[in-house]
């Protein structure tokens, strides 16, 4: 490339980040928007962060690894706010332990909006000027971050008001089933072979999508469509919580001591099931795709429905031929690396890959990822018991 076009290119690539980045940094904003200032603080669970909390995080993101790095006049705002808004990179630096992250009054949900404030627009100040390669980079990874925090800034939401006991509603519009299933019962057929898997095409993607490889899969057929609400209730109707054999060990023990007998958020009311969503609480769509199940349970429903759970491979290789995007699917698969995986040089390299034990794959996105964010190699991942996501099953023929 001449050093001319590179110029332009930078330039035009510069243009596009910063539309990006300014897009990215208010869209977090709208999403708070209907909150009530109590909302922003409280944390129920340690897996539900408080939204301020999300606010400050994303923010700080920009902040250790832009600004601190490659801005030599950058003023930190506040020299705490790295000890407030570091989630987990041990390299970085110490933090609030997780399950505290409720426990702070201060900052004010005012004084982390001109956090926000104040890093939006140094950030900006960083890429008017001549941007290099790495910064364009780290940029577009803490963009992509930050929309992985708007999807659980929405998630969290929804735990928050949907475990108080009024059961607010956080915007009466939102649709949680924009596509409901007129069930086809049809299957897409895979043939035997040899596949490749791994993101190979130009744009994004986290490392642990990297790493082209083979992989073998035996001939199968794999559901067109997600498993609904109407499956899901038979499943409940015919025992199937009380039915062991269909339990892994620890999920059985987990389905006891929480006293689990349905998806959470279901509540049944005179005799009718009815879920809490984010536009309040609904009768339960028959139609509609089930979700907030763990992996426990959606392994529970394929066994009782004499099928099994697709591998992420599997799902990678079909997935051209049918729709998805609504529910986050939970796989068979393990989250491993890829052969020749490597990890990110620095701190960044704490971003995926020590998260690689102990959890299970779910592959495709949900209404509450934000648009253009997932994509077919997409590898999301989640402990087995968990279920505040908008996860979903797909089941393959057995
Ligand atoms: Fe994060």
């Amino acid at each position: 490339m001449s050093v001319y076009i590179k110029l332009v290119y930078t330039f035009f690539m510069n243009i596009d980040l910063q539309a990006f980045f300014k897009e990215t940094r208010l869209k977090t904003e709208k999403i708070c928007e209907p909150l009530a200032v109590e909302d922003y603080v409280v944390q129920p669970i340690v897996d539900v962060s408080p939204p301020k909390w999300h606010l400050g995080h994303t923010t700080w993101f920009f902040e250790e690894f832009i600004l601190v790095k490659y801005d030599e006049n950058y003023k930190r705002f506040h020299e705490e706010y790295a000890f407030v808004f570091n989630s987990y990179y041990e390299s970085v630096g110490k933090r609030v332990i997780r399950t505290n992250r409720g426990n702070l009054s201060r900052p004010t949900v005012d004084e982390i909006y001109r956090y926000r404030h104040y890093v939006t627009e140094a950030v900006l100040r960083v890429l008017q000027k001549n941007t290099t390669e790495e910064i364009a980079q780290l940029l577009e990874i803490g963009i992509h971050h930050e929309k992985q925090h708007q999807e659980l800034l929405l998630t969290d939401i929804k735990y928050i008001l949907g475990n108080n006991p009024l059961l607010p509603a956080y915007k009466t519009s939102f649709n949680e089933n924009p596509k409901l299933i007129s069930k086809t019962n049809d299957y897409v057929n895979v043939e035997e072979g040899i596949y490749e898997i791994g993101h190979r095409e130009e744009g994004f993607c986290y490392d642990n999508e990297l790493g082209l490889h083979k992989v073998y899969v035996d001939s199968y057929q794999i559901a067109k469509d997600l498993v609904s609400n109407k499956e899901y209730i038979a499943f409940i109707e015919d025992k199937g919580y009380q039915q062991t054999l269909l339990w892994h060990a620890e999920a059985w023990d987990w389905i006891q001591k929480n006293k689990i007998e349905s998806p959470l958020y279901w509540h049944k009311i005179d005799d009718e099931w009815h879920q809490y969503t984010l536009a309040g609480l609904q009768k339960i769509n028959l139609q509609a795709p089930v979700t907030h199940i763990s992996y426990f349970e959606a392994f529970a429903f394929a066994e009782w429905s004499g099928n099994r759970l697709p591998t992420e491979f599997e799902w990678e290789i079909a997935q051209e031929k049918f729709e998805w995007g609504d529910r986050w699917e939970w796989t068979e698969s393990a989250y491993l690396p890829y052969p020749n995986y490597k990890k990110a040089p620095g701190a960044l390299g704490e971003y995926n890959g020590k998260f690689m034990v102990n959890q299970k794959v779910l592959r495709g996105g949900s209404i509450a990822t934000p648009s253009n964010h997932t994509r077919p190699t997409y590898r999301n991942f989640f402990h087995p018991q968990l279920r505040w996501q908008f996860t979903g099953l797909r089941l393959v023929k057995v």
